[in-house]
């Protein structure tokens, strides 16, 4: 190759790079560094931590009691039934798999359930429980046109205010945890029911509240549905750990099986992530209980219009597993097994981190680490505790105190307790 050639082509390559250069600086340079996000952001800066005794409690991700992600037998073996059956990789409708639709819905409302029976709910796949609710909101923000904030419960998991925003609804908020109990408020919940503006809808966690663990007794859950109906409020339930507060999937079903017992007309979300250990498969699902089935048909031509803009059509192979799970017996039966020991070692673990605080010296009530339930404990420790957890010990959490009991091992949990000891004391 000649000078002149080459010359000339690194000139070009030169001014290329400089002309990039002008024009990145001018086209983002009023763009400010986001920070980290506060659940996901852990996971972050967890991983960048060197310590060997480093633990992450920050997502909520089951983890087996070597601290491992944990593939369910029932999910292996519906793989393998998958692969054996040589499917291929076309297309899902918008809606997702009917199948997929179908065993989602009858999970959350039960098989007997005569709004699925009557075709009075209408379902779509989603991209996990966030999608889901995302979808629900969207729809929710077309055409829920009486009032346009949604209630929250204080508190309530961290995405659901940007969710809500992003979908152009306002976020709002109702009591729900009180810190001197460390247990729920219903008192403050009702005053704040009764206060909301007829039509307003309200955001319900429908077990294993997150971030707290604290959830309604059922009699309260009776009580709160009276009270929703009479203030005729739309109530829209986040169901993204059936089977993880009690180890029962028709257990942890029961609010929103008793609110349609009510007559409520409901928005559901629900996920696969954490009751199935499908987290990157992001299977989940958001229902709509109406009023005839002809009103359900036309909901569902409307959400459709709504996800084909947004991601056209849903991921097929997570919904692939939840159908095969679903429909047939035996897999179901691994599966509801399967679903009771996470569950139950989490339990266990709760025990022994309790057991561990006492056999530290510590004088706190911790009783609340085994009062709550499902996947998180809000452990009451203040932002400098949690600071100093990490800072000190290497073990992450959430700054609001929230830990994932999921990541407590039996190999970790006296470390845990020495360390909550030692900065809470
Ligand atoms: C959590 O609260 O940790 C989970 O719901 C995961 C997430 O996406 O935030």
């Amino acid at each position: 190759m000649s000078m002149s050639v080459r010359g000339c082509r690194l000139l070009g390559r030169s001014t290329l790079t400089n002309n990039i250069a002008v024009r990145a600086s001018s086209w983002w340079s009023h763009v400010e560094m986001g920070p980290p996000d506060a659940i996901l952001g852990v996971t972050e800066a967890y991983k960048k931590d060197t310590n060997s005794k480093k633990i992450n409690l920050g997502v909520g991700a089951y983890r087996d009691d070597n601290g491992k992600p944990f593939i369910l037998p029932s999910v292996l073996k519906a793989e393998h039934n998958i692969i054996s059956k040589g499917l291929d990789h076309e297309y899902a409708p918008i809606s997702g798999s009917a199948e997929f639709c179908k065993g989602s819905i009858s999970l959350a409302l039960g098989d007997n359930s005569e709004q699925v029976s009557s075709g009075l709910s209408c379902t779509v796949q989603a991209i996990s429980g966030t999608g889901a609710l995302r979808i629900g909101f969207a729809f929710l923000s077309a055409f829920h046109t009486i009032d346009r904030g949604v209630y929250l419960p204080t508190p309530s998991w961290g995405n659901h205010t940007p969710i809500i925003k992003h979908s152009g609804l306002v976020p709002k908020a109702y009591r729900y945890y009180d810190p001197k109990t460390c247990g729920f408020d219903m008192k403050g919940a009702l005053e704040d029911i009764n206060q909301m503006p007829t039509g307003s809808i309200i955001l319900l966690h429908a077990c294993a509240h997150n971030p707290t663990g604290v959830d309604p007794t059922a009699e309260q859950w009776a009580e709160l549905s009276q009270v929703i109906k009479k203030r005729r409020l739309f109530p829209f339930f986040d169901m993204a750990y059936q089977g993880f507060a009690s180890g029962d999937v028709a257990k942890d079903a029961q609010a929103v099986r008793m609110f349609l017992k009510d007559g409520h007309h409901i928005g559901l979300a629900q996920s696969f992530a954490k009751n199935m250990g499908l987290y990157g498969e992001r299977a989940g699902a958001f229902s709509l209980v109406t009023g005839s089935p002809e009103e359900a048909k036309r909901t569902l031509s409307q959400i459709k219009i709504i996800i084909r803009p947004m991601y056209s059509n849903p991921p097929i192979h997570g919904a692939r597993i939840v159908s095969e799970i679903l429909g047939d017996a035996s897999l179901k039966a691994q599966w509801l097994t399967d679903v009771k020991g996470m569950a139950d070692r989490i339990i266990s673990m709760r025990v022994a981190l309790q057991n561990n605080l006492k056999k530290e010296g510590s004088q706190r009530d911790w009783s609340h680490i085994t009062d709550q339930i499902g996947m998180f404990c809000f452990t009451g420790l203040n932002k400098d505790q949690v600071e100093k957890l990490t800072k000190d010990f290497s073990i992450y959490l959430t700054k609001d105190g929230r830990i994932s009991v999921a990541g407590v091992t039996s190999k970790n949990v006296e470390y845990l307790a020495h360390a909550m000891h030692q900065v809470s004391k």
